[in-house]
């Protein structure tokens, strides 16, 4: 799977050559990522746990907005693509409805997703289609109106007392039918119609799983339930699963949302392969969470999606989807982390397609960044009339929505860099917590400290935290002594392991070119802006408001 070994040791190489001869601006230039008219298919790397999405032959980190849910009409357009231009997103994240994409059975309106292709090239920015279909939030409401109007054909699940609940049955062959044909219409439309990959990614449904019934109870779901338990997943339980057994019996209390986790993974995994069959982007399934720390009962939560307990279930019964993804709106910076933790594994990769955007929440992007996301992306974030509650602002403004656009102007001339040295693990990334405000990044021979609230011109005293945890950074090592960092309100310095003293031997600003907006380039293009030398050096690399991006290169006295 790995591609890019060598690469990297050419441009590791390249970068010592640059520095030592003044800082080329085209330094990173790699014969291997360069454009061809029909660049190659974005694809996830997997290498030694670490994970990468490649898009045009290299790595690429979403920076990432989501619109509002009915702001993917071409009335809304106008004010969507404002926002995102705003923030400096490179990806948009953004629905396609079923309803408006199969208006009659079998006939497919794809007018909609070529305005979405031709305006996000426009404005320089990659897209991540979301598949609006059998499942939005556990119900069914994208269901075109045809089928709807068939709700026999088409059920609901039936909930423990016999009544219908609003969510669909993952058991209906007409709906898995349905579903999969129209999505691979889609998929084939976007392969005749996006030969530069303008999508990156495909999430298939939206937070699929039932609300308000654990299961269906339905006299079919009921006879499965009874019948023997698919050997497929006895054989995902490892060496331990006994080797028959109904859902009951194999697995007690846990049957009925087991159960149902299987049967919804099996329906989307399919609808996914039959969309690959025809072009293979890669593929994703959103999450609504349980509570990561104190998981209640499977009827507290979004029962049948890929909640933390069941992403084993999914990945055997879906393996035509490349990775599960945590739609992450726990407050607190524990269970943040925690869900980080859960969906950034060795079999998958952490990306995190919805979030809260808004004041210090916007800091969390550089914890996902420090665990190895390959992108991060919060909701809600246009300037249509709806203002949902995840971005926090009654009324969304540029003012709401600057948190996230400083992480992504500091992000932005580094964002093929990031990526890729993530993929190899050289990077560290750190979010302020309110009782953390030191924080270190080992990086072997040298440790890098953030601090918080450090005292401007002062390099001793305890750093007293912001009034608000609103701190974060990023220090990349690019070779030995040479580092990518970024930050905003905290200070950066570095200690050499050895015992002397560090000496800041060039620190340059770089701010990003024109070309390199939304990764059009497989590489990073920027500008030189200046040399940070005098207070901007001698205690600390200090990171204000002012999104910044420092090359640096350390020595010791
Ligand atoms: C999570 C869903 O996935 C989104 O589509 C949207 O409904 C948000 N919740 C609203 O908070």
């Amino acid at each position: 799977m790995l591609t890019e070994t060598g690469g990297n040791r050419k441009k590791l190489a390249l970068f010592a050559l640059a520095a030592l001869v003044g800082w080329m601006s085209d330094a990173f230039a790699d014969a291997s990522a360069a454009q061809t008219t029909e660049p190659p298919l974005p694809y996830l790397a997997g290498n030694a746990g670490r994970h990468a999405l490649f898009v045009d032959g290299a790595p690429f980190l979403i920076l990432g907005a989501q619109c509002h849910n009915s702001s993917a009409w071409p009335s809304m357009l106008p004010k969507v693509w404002p926002a995102i231009d705003f923030l400096h997103a490179n990806t948009l994240e953004i629905p396609v409805y079923w309803e408006q994409f199969e208006p009659e059975p079998a006939k497919f309106d794809t007018t909609v997703v070529d305005t979405l292709l031709k305006q996000a090239r426009l404005h320089k920015v990659r897209l991540v289609l979301l598949w609006f279909a059998t499942w939005k939030n556990g119900s069914s409401h994208y269901m075109p109106l045809w089928m709807k109007s068939q709700p026999d054909k088409f059920p609901r699940i039936i909930g423990r007392n016999g009544s219908r609940v609003d969510s669909p049955s993952p058991l209906a062959p007409a709906a898995l039918e349905a579903d999969a044909r129209a999505f691979t219409a889609l998929m084939r439309h976007l392969k005749s119609a996006d030969p530069q990959h303008t999508v990156i990614m495909v999430q298939v449904e939206n937070e699929p799983g039932s609300w308000g019934s654990v299961r269906d109870f339905s006299p079919q779901a009921e006879k499965l339930f009874n019948a023997p338990v698919p050997p497929d997943l006895l054989k995902a339980m490892g060496p331990n699963a006994p080797s028959a057994g109904n859902w009951p019996e194999v697995f007690g209390t846990n049957a009925d949302e087991f159960f149902h986790a299987w049967h919804v993974a099996r329906f989307i995994g399919q609808v996914a392969a039959a969309g690959k069959a025809v072009y293979p982007l890669p593929m994703y399934v959103n999450a609504a969470l349980r509570d990561p720390l104190t998981p209640g009962p499977a009827d507290s939560y979004e029962s049948g999606g890929a909640t933390d307990n069941v992403l084993w279930i999914w990945k055997a019964a879906a393996p035509a989807i490349d990775l599960l993804a945590p739609d992450i709106y726990q407050n607190d910076s524990a269970r943040y982390h925690k869900v980080l933790e859960l969906y950034g594994r060795p079999d998958n990769a952490l990306f995190v397609p919805e979030t809260r955007g808004n004041g210090p929440a916007a800091r969390l992007c550089f914890a996902a960044l420090g665990r190895g996301a390959i992108g991060w992306s919060p909701f809600g974030l246009d300037f249509t009339a709806y203002a949902s509650e995840p971005i926090g602002a009654p009324r969304l403004t540029e003012d709401s929505l600057a948190p996230v656009a400083q992480n992504y102007k500091m992000l932005e001339p580094i964002m093929r860099e990031v990526a890729r040295l993530n993929f190899q693990g050289s990077v560290q990334a750190v979010a302020e917590e309110p009782d953390e405000s030191l924080q270190t990044l080992d990086f072997g021979n040298w440790k890098a400290l953030v601090s918080y609230g450090a005292a401007p011109r002062s390099r001793t005293g305890a750093p007293a935290g912001n009034s608000q945890p609103v701190g974060r950074a990023l220090v990349a090592r690019t070779a030995e002594n040479q580092f990518w960092v970024t930050g905003l309100y905290c200070r950066v310095d570095f200690q050499p392991a050895s015992g002397a003293h560090r000496d800041f031997l060039r620190v340059d600003e770089v701010a990003v070119a024109q070309s390199s907006k939304s990764g059009d380039s497989a590489q990073n293009d920027y500008n030189f802006l200046r040399i940070w030398n005098g207070d901007e050096t001698d205690w600390g690399l200090n990171f204000s408001s002012a999104p910044q991006t420092l090359r640096v290169v350390l020595g010791t006295y």
